[in-house]
């Protein structure tokens, strides 16, 4: 069977769908920025500010390929920037079916914003996206989707998230 891979902007939930999705599927789920700090040792921040976006990229691209030959169908939650290499677009052509999980970036901030507030409630460390670490992550969220969009339209399903519920997006998918 052929992986499931959900792409798309940060906060277009991704990782929120791809966890329910895989259960109602019955497959496992990959995690690729999870992946990718296992095997760097590093929490994504510190990639960025060490070595620099380069140097992420190509981590992101080799455990990409990694969880591509990992299991078989599994669902594969990415990063929002996998589409800006081509091989990793190549490559999730080749071995599955993408899913863009559309989502306008005034409500992707929104989201982003209250994982934020949520992770504080928890007393856990907030997750951080340092390509929307400047002073305005509206603008950069607007602006990465410009960008990319012509390589998000590019997936086989076109989902729009907004006003839905986690569930009802995996209900589509299915
Ligand atoms: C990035 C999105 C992040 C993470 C990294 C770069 C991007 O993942 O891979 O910070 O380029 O848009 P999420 O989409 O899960 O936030």
């Amino acid at each position: 069977m052929q992986h499931v891979f959900l792409i798309g902007l940060s906060g277009s939930g991704k990782s929120t769908v791809g966890s329910l999705l895989a259960q109602k599927l019955g497959k496992p789920l990959l995690d690729i920025d999870m992946l990718i700090e296992e095997e760097c040792g590093e929490r994504i921040p510190t990639i960025f500010t060490r070595y620099g976006e380069d140097y992420f990229r190509t981590c992101e691209s080799r455990v990409l390929l990694k969880a591509t030959q990992m299991a078989q169908g599994a669902v594969i939650a990415t990063g929002g920037g996998v589409v800006v290499r081509s091989e990793n677009r190549a490559l999730m052509k080749a071995s599955g079916i993408r899913v863009f999980l559309h989502v306008e970036p005034e409500v992707a901030l929104v989201r982003l914003q209250e994982q934020q507030r949520m992770a504080q409630v928890h007393g856990n460390k907030p997750e951080e996206r340092p390509l929307l670490s400047g002073p305005d992550p509206l603008a950069r969220l607007q602006q990465l989707l410009a960008i990319r969009m012509p390589w998000y339209e590019e997936a086989e399903l076109v989902c729009r998230t907004q006003g839905k519920s986690a569930e009802q997006v995996v209900q589509e998918i299915v």
